[in-house]
């Protein structure tokens, strides 16, 4: 079976700023299909891939599997990863990646229940193990809930109306599959006159990111994982936060600006705006569109 790997967001910049060297230790906590770790491992770095996801992972291994035991690849949520680079006995690391949101190998799968094109249980899930998933949330929440969770997360400007929408069509029949969703969301946005033109991204884009973010924990996974993990990074080491919506963005710099205004300071703060993919990139692939960069470097502690 032909898989289409997951086309890596930024990676030029990505790897400019994380230079990687021979035989220094990286974390990429985003492991995915394992794009930008190719390149790290390519120039003779080490890297302890993290992902949420064990098929993911798996693919992964298979991709990376000539690198041999210079990766270490970690089932886990990334809020953990204090604990993983505690269990590995690792101090410090020269770098740390975060490229946020899901991959095109779970957008791909409609059994997993993220795309809005293709057919499939309404499911969502990065780690299976989850208890929850957007099924049952669709179909059992309160509408002031949905509502809430469309407008916060989702930033939809229709949320009343897409909660009230899908709060009366499940009292008709449960809202069972992907594309069941995506319709009740269209039809009411639609209605509301928001019409859609060639090129525009699907009117139930930001409702499903919504319910995506709460089935995953994604913020305070995210804000979980950044609390910790600058003690971890070395003096010139650089840690790089690539996100995809203003929510995750805002999580990224304002961590970075806290420890930035620290006494003493612990990182200097290289991406005063954050980066955006070239016109060329989004053109190759228009699922970098939305990508935000954010880097900063550790500095070491004043000597006392
Ligand atoms: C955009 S993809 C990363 C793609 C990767 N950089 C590449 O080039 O192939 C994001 C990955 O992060 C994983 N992920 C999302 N949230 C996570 C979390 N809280 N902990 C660990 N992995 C997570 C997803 O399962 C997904 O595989």
């Amino acid at each position: 079976m032909t898989i289409n790997y997951h086309v890596p967001v930024m990676l030029r910049e990505v790897i400019d700023f994380l230079d990687p060297k021979p035989g220094a230790v990286y974390v990429d906590a985003t492991l995915g299909t394992g794009g930008h770790t190719e390149i790290i491992l390519k120039r003779g770095g080490r890297v302890i891939g993290i992902d949420v996801d064990q098929e993911v992972l798996n693919i992964a291994k298979e991709r990376l599997a000539r690198f041999g035991e210079r990766i270490t690849y970690i089932h886990t949520n990334f809020s953990k990863l204090n604990q993983v680079l505690d269990g590995l006995k690792l101090e410090t690391v020269k770098g740390i990646i975060y490229d946020l949101g899901t991959n095109l190998v779970q957008l791909e799968n409609p059994e997993r229940g993220f795309s809005l094109y293709r057919d499939g249980p309404l499911d969502m899930r990065m780690d299976r193990s989850l208890p929850i998933t957007c099924q049952d949330l669709v179909n059992n929440l309160p509408e002031d809930r949905l509502r809430e969770i469309i407008r916060n997360y989702g930033e939809e400007r229709w949320a009343k109306r897409i909660a009230r929408k899908i709060v009366k069509e499940r009292k008709s029949k449960p809202i069972e599959t992907t594309l069941q969703l995506a319709h009740i969301v269209e039809e009411t946005v639609f209605w509301k006159g928001c019409h859609k033109k060639k090129g525009d991204i699907h009117l139930a884009t930001k409702t499903f990111q919504a319910l995506r973010i709460v089935v995953n924990d994604e913020l305070d996974s995210l804000k979980d994982s950044l609390k910790g993990v600058i003690t971890y990074l070395e003096p010139g080491g650089r840690i790089i936060v690539l996100s995809f919506h203003s929510l995750e963005d805002r999580i990224a710099k304002h961590t970075f600006l806290e420890w930035a205004k620290s006494d003493p300071p612990l990182v200097k703060i290289l991406t005063k705006k954050p980066l955006v993919p070239t016109e060329v990139e989004i053109k190759g692939n228009p699922r970098a569109r939305s990508a935000k960069l954010r880097v900063a470097e550790r500095i070491p502690l004043r000597e006392k």
